[in-house]
């Protein structure tokens, strides 16, 4: 049986993780879930994005989707609320999070930029996180939520203007000492052209997603106990990748196969 893994984020960010996981597991059935309606997460109290999450839960225990695995491919939802989420469900959820110990270990300068959310860049968690694994190195953390906006819209096909993406990364003001910039956001890595064009190649972009799916394979083998089940011959075949949104008409005229699900926010 070909695993099933739903991926979530409040947007199309975590297709940048999707993307990693269905080259590491082209044997399993995917489902990704975007909670647009609250788009984007980065202004939204923690609160918030754990009751989103505990929705989910109940949603997909409620309609027996049979999911093996739940990556929250976003790092708001995930800095915010991945411990809380775990505790709902015996379901393995993986979280993404800021790859700030890889990048510790490729910058020479030891200058680092986060770039996130404002909700991941402020929050207890990402402390934790920069406090834990760089010791010796210098990270400046930066936030902008226009760079998720460029992101959706470049995702979805609507025009983007590259002088006010410029604007933007002019505004967030990253040193020019920084030789390595952690993409603390899903949606970041869908801007990677822009970001290699404005800050040039002398500057190394690290993001999770390569990370993410080399831990959902390995927790996939030892869920199942098995290997060769994840990379049986008649297994691979292309499945169908079922998207559902909270906001299906806030993203594309011709939605049709994107199914409308509802998410609740319990009160703050
Ligand atoms: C957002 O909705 O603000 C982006 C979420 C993220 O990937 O951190």
């Amino acid at each position: 049986m070909s695993p099933h893994i739903l991926v979530f984020d409040s947007g199309i960010g975590g297709t940048s993780v999707l993307e990693h996981i269905k080259a590491s597991i082209p044997s399993a059935h995917f489902s990704y879930v975007m909670d647009n309606a609250l788009l984007p997460y980065g202004l939204q109290s923690e609160q918030t994005i754990r009751s989103r999450l505990a929705s989910l839960v109940q949603y997909i225990e409620a309609q027996e989707l049979n999911v093996d695995i739940i990556v929250i491919a976003c790092n708001t939802a995930s800095t915010s609320a991945l411990a809380a989420t775990r505790h709902l469900t015996t379901i393995p959820v993986v979280g993404v999070v800021p790859a700030i110990k890889p990048a510790v270990r490729f910058s020479c300068t030891n200058h680092i930029a986060l770039l996130a959310t404002p909700a991941t860049s402020n929050n207890a968690y990402t402390h934790g996180l920069i406090e834990q694994f760089a010791q010796g190195s210098r990270v400046d953390r930066h936030h902008s939520t226009s760079l998720v906006k460029f992101a959706e819209a470049l995702y979805w096909d609507r025009p983007i203007n590259e002088a006010e993406v410029a604007t933007e990364l002019q505004r967030i003001g990253i040193a020019t000492k920084v030789d390595t910039i952690v993409l603390g956001c899903t949606h970041f890595p869908i801007l990677k052209p822009y970001l290699k064009s404005f800050y040039g190649s002398g500057v190394t972009l690290v993001d999770s997603g390569e990370a993410i799916a080399r831990r959902v394979r390995s927790l996939l083998v030892q869920v199942n106990n098995c290997p060769a089940n994840l990379d049986a011959n008649d297994l691979l075949i292309e499945k169908p990748l079922q998207f559902y949104a909270t906001a299906p008409d806030k993203i594309s005229p011709n939605a049709q196969s994107i199914k409308l699900i509802s998410l609740n926010s319990f009160s703050d």
